[in-house]
């Protein structure tokens, strides 16, 4: 696939069928996270590949618990968006998508959190654009709170000093949502200073 078709084509993925994922094809999408840039190139990223459905099972059950919660706290019109596209608060449904990458991050010495954050997020995207290019659909799926994440280290036995950046939920896609929209443009960019 063409680069820039792959950049329009990329959409979040909220069903999955149950079809595996080859390990081929995995390996290349978490080929694809390794050689994304990263701060000063400290790589700060460790990638927990979760295939077995126990551990997916315990996942879901805490995402579950706290989704309850952000849906309660979203804007309806937020809500209406996400349920249009397959989201929903409950997410049960994740033990039985094929492969949850819990994308990890330490802060490297010296260096300021948000850029091993930024580093983590330039590998996720980088895997989210391999996954459309293999035939894949994927979703992100991050935290309501620090709660929740820290009970999603214990269960994936992530060390204190590392970080759970977001969840990628890898699968072929059951259906085709709605392309979203976009702001134009002309609405986000300016020459030489901020206008709007
Ligand atoms: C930082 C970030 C966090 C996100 N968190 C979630 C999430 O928790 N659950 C979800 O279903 N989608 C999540 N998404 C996906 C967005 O909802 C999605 O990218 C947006 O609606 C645009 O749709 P598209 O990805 O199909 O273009 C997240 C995306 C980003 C960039």
């Amino acid at each position: 696939m063409d680069f820039y078709e792959v950049v329009f084509k990329r959409r979040s993925i909220r069903k999955f069928k149950e079809t595996p994922v080859i390990e081929e094809v995995l390996f290349r999408v978490l080929e694809a996270g390794r050689w994304a840039p990263s701060a000063g190139n400290t790589q700060p990223w460790h990638f927990i590949i979760v295939t077995d459905v126990e551990v997916k099972k315990r996942i879901a059950h805490v995402c579950t618990e706290y989704s309850r919660k952000h849906w309660a706290d979203f804007a309806s019109e937020t809500a209406r968006y996400l349920a249009a596209r397959g989201g929903s608060w409950d997410k049960s449904a994740m033990a039985k998508i094929p492969v949850l990458i819990a994308v990890c991050f330490h802060v490297p010495e010296k260096m300021r959190e948000e850029l091993a954050l930024a580093s983590a997020w330039t590998a996720i995207q980088n895997m989210l654009l391999a996954a459309t290019a293999e035939g894949l659909g994927s979703c992100i799926y991050t935290f309501y709170n620090t709660e929740e994440e820290n009970q999603l280290k214990e269960i994936l036995g992530v060390p204190e000093n590392h970080r759970i950046a977001a969840l990628i939920q890898l699968g072929y896609s059951k259906a085709k949502p709605p392309k979203p929209s976009r702001k134009a443009l002309e609405a986000i960019i300016s020459y030489q200073h901020f206008k709007r």
